[in-house]
């Protein structure tokens, strides 16, 4: 093997969340989460994730294809609803889902990585208040404790929540996604609530764990990209990563409380209140940072540049810029000094079948390329990156963007529920194969 930066025990993997891919929503006793009660106007196309690729009824085929990519680890997410269908009430043959999931995933030698919430509320924890009440706090804590007792003899990977900045951004201020809310007064108390709930899973899951966890969230991230190499620009731009950018999108307004235990103040009105500091910051193994594009042109980052003409951009109109790889991870790796999960990048497009049967997606092999490209040279430099969780593993339903924008490595035909795996895939076999060596 040629010589390669990334660890012997790098995870090479790959990533979903169980209200995009899983459907049976109401298959043996779940009830549906506030996804499922989402209405035809506020998805793309009138469509729902209800039955999304079926993979609660297809998983055994779908690790089968993940081990065929040879992916070495693959991230899911709990359905909450699926485990506790209503208050109290614990679900067994969900929980006989997750716990069939992951002995196939062992037994084909993939390590499994499990979120605890990835977005899909259900609808009995909405009705006390969701993320607006502090109620929210102890239910996920019994929550994840039931996950830890069903799971922990065999998982040792743990994220408690997916990208707690979108899913109060987009749910609860914008109205865009599920609950489909507007209320910015309500950010502080949303993210309090949000990051006790988090601290609450972290002590339970440490508590409760067979095996000895890794615990850790896999927070939406981003950087600014410095022009250039001068030490000021690079300066300028690790400041305004960690620094200056404000708001619940930014990197610190839950970083700096859940890992430093820092309170932030945004906007002269938002707050997280030093009296909650203690509680909020709980030891973490590893932070998780979901990577797409630099925050230089992305308006959710406080970003103001308008990008040059001709820049390149994904399907959903998102600039694709590798650089941001490097310097997010350096940025946080400076500020928060804890090993590093990329726990999702990838490449929306608009895939194709060809006439051949086969789905050629030359731009996500390029993608991925481009990406690990810069994540390696984080590596060499000496920073500690666990793995590396391709978005996605299939394509699947994009939230409100419904099933066009497809960031899978496996092909989904949503009609037939058939899968192809694209080219890209049969690539990024070839990189996991010789580790990285050959970009
Ligand atoms: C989310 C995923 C989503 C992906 C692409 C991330 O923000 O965690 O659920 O599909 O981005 O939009």
């Amino acid at each position: 093997m040629s010589d390669t930066v990334f660890p012997r025990n790098f995870l090479w993997g790959a990533a979903s969340a169980s209200a995009q891919i899983e459907g049976g929503w109401n298959a043996d006793g779940r009830t549906p989460s506030i996804w499922d009660a989402a209405n035809p106007t506020q998805i793309k196309n009138s469509e729902n994730c209800h039955d999304a690729c079926d993979h609660y009824h297809r998983f055994r085929e779908d690790v089968a294809l993940m081990k065929k990519i040879g992916l070495k680890s693959y991230r899911f997410s709990i359905s909450w609803s699926r485990v506790i269908p209503e208050e109290g009430k614990i679900n067994e043959a969900g929980i006989k889902f997750y716990s069939d999931l992951v002995d196939e995933l062992v037994s084909a030698g993939i390590e499994p990585m499990v979120t605890v919430y990835h977005w899909d509320m259900p609808i009995w924890v909405f009705e006390k208040g969701g993320w607006m009440s502090e109620k929210i706090i102890p239910l996920f804590r019994d929550y994840t404790k039931i996950l830890v007792d069903a799971l922990s003899d065999r998982v040792s990977w743990w994220m408690t929540m997916n990208e707690p900045g979108c899913f109060i951004m987009n749910g609860y201020m914008q109205g865009v996604h599920a609950p489909f809310k507007r209320n910015y007064f309500a950010l502080s108390r949303l993210s309090k609530n949000c990051m006790l709930a988090h601290a609450e899973a972290v002590k339970t899951i440490r508590r409760y764990s067979k095996k000895k966890p890794k615990v850790g969230v896999a927070f939406s991230s981003g950087a600014f990209v410095p022009p250039n190499d001068s030490p000021d620009e690079i300066e300028k731009a690790r400041r305004m990563t960690t620094e200056t950018s404000n708001g619940l999108m930014s990197n610190r307004w839950w970083m700096d409380p859940m890992i430093l235990g820092k309170p932030v103040r945004a906007y002269g009105i938002y707050h997280s209140d030093a009296k909650n500091m203690e509680a909020i910051c709980q030891p973490l193994d590893f932070m998780g940072l979901n990577i797409y594009t630099s925050f230089n042109y992305a308006g959710w980052g406080n970003g103001k540049e308008i990008p040059p003409e001709g820049t390149q951009k994904n399907s959903l109109g998102w600039v694709i810029d590798e650089r941001c790889m490097y310097w997010n991870v350096k940025f946080m790796y400076e500020r928060y000094g804890l090993p590093i999960m990329i726990t999702e990048n990838g490449l929306a497009a608009n895939d194709i079948i060809d006439k051949d049967g086969k789905v050629h997606d030359p731009q996500r092999t390029d993608f991925i390329r481009r990406y690990l490209g810069q994540l390696s040279q984080a590596i060499s430099e000496g920073i500690p990156v666990l793995g590396y969780q391709h978005w996605s593993v299939m394509d699947n339903f994009e939230w409100a963007e419904g099933y066009e924008p497809r960031f899978g490595l496996v092909y989904v035909d949503y009609k037939t529920q058939k899968r192809i795996i694209k080219d890209s895939a049969w690539e990024y076999k070839k990189i996991i194969e010789t580790n990285g060596a050959e970009l």
